[in-house]
Parts: C-alpha cells; structure tokens; sequence
C-alpha cells in the first residue's frame, strides 16, 4: 500500500512540477512579450519623436522671420481666379478697424506695377494703423495673366499685398468692330472687383487704384478722414485724389478740398451703398464716362483736392485719351503730409458749400477779359454764355476744356476754379448759359487736344477753308 502511495505522490509531484514549469514558462514568455513590444513602442516613439523634432527644426529655420511676428499670418494672401458675375472667390473678410480695401489694378506693365507699389507702400507705412485699416490687393486682369506681373505681385506678399486674378470666360463682345476690346475688358474687371470686395468680402467702402501712380504722404489720411462724409451725406457719390485741373500753375493750397459734378476718378474711394445703387446697370464698357452719365449719378458729387493726392507716371494705357496725357505729365503731386484726422471738413457739407461758394461769387470781380483777369489779385469772376464760350475762355488759359453728359471737367455747378498768379479765378456760367443740346453734342463728337468739342466750322477753319460760309 505504502509504496502504491509512494508512485502516486511522484505522479502527483511530477505532473505539478510540470504544471509548474508550464506555468512559469508562459509568464515569462508573456513578459519577454510584453518587454520586447515595449521596447518597439520606444524605438517607434523615439523614431517619431526624431522626426518631429528635423520638422520643427526646418521650419523654426526656413520659416521667413515675418511669419513669426505677423499675428495675421492667417490672412489669404492669394485667391483663386475669378470672373465677373462668379465673383465670390472667397467669402467675408475680416472687417476690424478697416477703412477701405484699396485696390490695384494692373495687366501687362511689371515695371510700372514694382514702382507704383513701392510708393504704395512707402506712404503706407507711415502709420502702423494702415495695415489694419488699408488692407492691400491687386488685382490683376489678363488670361492668360502676364507672368511678370503676376510674378511681381506675389513676391509682395510678405509686405502684406494680397493677390487676385481676373479670369476672362470668352472674348468681349464689342457693338462695332472699331472698338478696342479693352475699354469692355477694363469694365468687366472692375466688375469682378467691386462684387468680390463689396458683395462677397463685404467691406464697407473700397479705394480703387491703377498701378501707374504715384502717391502722395498724406493721401491714405487723406481718406481717412473723409470717409465719415462720404458716409453721411447722400448726395455724395465719391472721393477721388484726383484734380482734373491739378497742374502746377493751377493750384497752391495743400488744405483746400472741393466738391465736383464731374467723377474725376483716378485714385478714388466709393462705398458699398453706391455700389448697391449703381450695379445693377453696369455698363459692358467705358465704365467711367457712363459713372458721369447724369442717369446714372444722379445729382451727387465727388470730393477732391485742390492739389493732387496722386500722380501718373504712366505713358501708355488705354483708357485715358491723348488730350489727358498731354496734361498729365504738368500735375503737381502734394508733398505736404497734411493732419487730416484734425482738420476742420465741415465747409465741405453740401448746403454750406452752395452757400459760400454763392457768396465767393457774388464778392468775386467780374472780368470779361481773360489777360486782366490771369493778372489781377484775389477772386476773379469770368462768365460763359455757352459751352462754346467756356471752351474759347479756358483755352485762352490752356486748360483742359473737356465736357461730359453736359458737366465741365472738374466744375462744381458748372463753377471751374483754378489759380494764377494772385488770382483765384472762377469760370461760372452766367444767367444767360443754358446747357449744352445734347443732339449738337452727339454730331460732334471730335475732340481737340484739349478735349474741346471739334465742331464743323472749327474743322473747315483746320482745313484752310475759314473763308467758306457754314
Ligand atoms: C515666374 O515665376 C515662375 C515660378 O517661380 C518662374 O518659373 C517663371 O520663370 C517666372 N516668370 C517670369 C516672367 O518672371
Ligand atoms: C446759390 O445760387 C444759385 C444760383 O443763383 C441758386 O440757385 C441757389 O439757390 C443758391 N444757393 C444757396 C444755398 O443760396
């Protein structure tokens, strides 16, 4: 019996020692496991951590020096192509503290763009408050786009110019084969503009500039200080930087703005209202003598200074006639920084400029003769009886004598003011003057090279042929 035990305890022992190792086996080769899969998991997270410390490393070192200190850095600073009429590229911006989005416009010219920015930028920079309260774009027309321009732009970026492209779906459609398909271009590209900025990115007022200017210190001052008039008062249409009449021998003082008929354009600031109030009959061109269509105005007036905010340097271009560029290179751009923020603008509000201007008049001396008047000192009064009167009046002082939809270029109420000499000279029409017929307007439609209307006796006088009766 006992050694039947005996077996039976060294079966029992031998089949629990194996049980044992068994057992033992299995944990250690669960902990060798576990070992060798934490010791993977740390090679892996050491790999990784490799990785993202080479990443952080090239962008800590190739990262430009801006990005670092730009708190905008999530600004856009290029946007797809666009069209007019699919204009949203992009939805609403951010609007804090701005002004107006001012705009560039250009195509083909990368020189004129490189100089005009520079500028830009130059007067930009003078307050630290423009880059919030002027953000910067150009935009650019053309397809395909000019590369050099497009390149030019781009590389602008960390100066904080951002980028867009107007893309053109088909060739313009012109009414007759004459026309230049550029004038329809150039109307379709400040389409897409003023849908992107007012209807899409929703800012509340836009200043539109072309890449062939030159600006003076104080012109974004300029606008600022004027935007709160262009916003309160309904029969404003515009402020421009722009005088039609701005030559240097024409203009004097730095401070003095003045209120206009005629859209001068150039270097202008609209807002989303008269945007609103305009866009539905955009024309297909010739998008700036249709703003000076009485229609389409419709009473309201432009702001402008005395002395020009801007300056062309442009010697080709397609929208501005031969006349204009004559005239153009004698502007006199303000070098004055003028305080606007704390200049008193309120002569400017519409009543009280119709009642001193009515009471500068009245005071004014009257002179028929051009001469006398070009040598007198102070207020000067030259009446005319018609636009051809005005046209002999302003070429004896060689002005541009341009008319539009029955409006003198520059004119507030018909009243043209320019300086010489001593003399503050207004060209007003008389009691007498009744307004341009607009059918004589239409079968005379030349012009000289001062814009005057080239009229068929002036055109046999050019032939030789005065003598002939008409
Ligand atoms: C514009 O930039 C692209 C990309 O850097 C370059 O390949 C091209 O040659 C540039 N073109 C011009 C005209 O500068
Ligand atoms: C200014 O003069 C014009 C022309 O005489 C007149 O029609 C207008 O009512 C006057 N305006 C004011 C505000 O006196």
């Amino acid at each position: 019996m006992a050694r039947q035990a005996q077996v039976v305890w060294l079966i029992v022992a031998a089949l629990l020692f194996g049980s044992y190792h068994n057992h033992v086996t299995a944990q250690q080769d669960v902990v060798i496991g576990h070992a060798i899969s934490l010791q993977e998991q740390l090679a892996r997270a050491h790999r990784e951590n490799t990785r993202l410390l080479a990443m952080y490393n090239h962008i800590v070192h190739h990262r430009p020096p801006r990005i670092l200190q730009d708190k905008t850095s999530d600004v856009q600073m290029e946007f797809p192509s666009g069209t007019e009429d699919k204009a949203c590229i992009g939805g609403p911006q951010s609007l804090d503290g701005v002004v107006a989005a001012v705009v560039i416009i250009t195509f083909n010219r990368p020189a004129y763009l490189q100089k005009h920015l520079e500028s830009v930028l130059s007067v930009h920079r003078r307050h630290p408050e423009h880059r919030e309260r002027f953000p910067l774009f150009v935009s650019q027309d053309g397809t395909p786009a000019h590369e050099g321009v497009a390149n030019m732009s781009k590389s602008y970026a960390s100066q904080g110019i951002r980028y867009m492209h107007h893309l053109e779906l088909e060739p313009p459609k012109t009414l007759t084969k004459k026309e230049n398909k550029a004038y329809y271009r150039i109307a379709n590209h400040y389409k897409f503009i003023m849908e992107t900025f007012f209807d899409c990115f929703k800012y509340p007022r836009l200043i539109l500039l072309e890449d062939d200017m030159e600006l003076a210190p104080d012109f974004f001052t300029y606008f600022e200080a004027t935007a709160p008039l262009l916003d309160s008062d309904p029969s404003l249409y515009c402020v421009s930087s722009w005088n039609d009449h701005g030559l240097e021998k024409f203009v004097s003082d730095p401070l003095q703005l003045q209120r206009s008929d005629f859209f001068p354009g150039l270097g202008w600031m609209l807002t989303n209202a008269v945007w609103q109030d305009v866009k539905g009959l955009w024309p297909h061109a010739y998008w700036d003598d249709w703003m000076r269509l009485s229609a389409v105005r419709k009473g309201r007036q432009c702001i402008r200074p005395e002395i020009c905010r801007n300056f062309n340097f442009g010697e080709r271009g397609s929208s501005k006639g031969q006349f204009f560029k004559k005239f153009l290179q004698y502007t006199r751009l303000n070098d004055v920084d003028v305080d606007w923020m704390h200049t008193d603008l309120s002569y400017l509000e519409a009543r009280r400029y119709e009642e001193d201007m009515n009471a500068t008049l009245a005071a004014a001396l009257k002179q028929s003769d051009v001469t006398l008047a070009k040598m007198a000192s102070g207020d000067v009064l030259l009446e005319y009886d018609s636009q051809e009167h005005y046209e002999k009046i302003t070429g004896q002082l060689q002005m541009l004598r341009e008319w539009k939809d029955g409006i003198p270029r520059g004119a507030y109420r018909g009243v043209v003011t320019v300086r010489q000499g001593n003399a503050r000279i207004f060209i007003a029409p008389s009691s007498k003057f009744k307004p341009p017929d607009p059918n004589a307007v239409k079968s005379a439609v030349k012009t000289d090279s001062t814009g005057a209307l080239v009229r068929k006796r002036d055109r046999k006088a050019a032939m030789g042929l005065s003598h002939v009766a008409t």
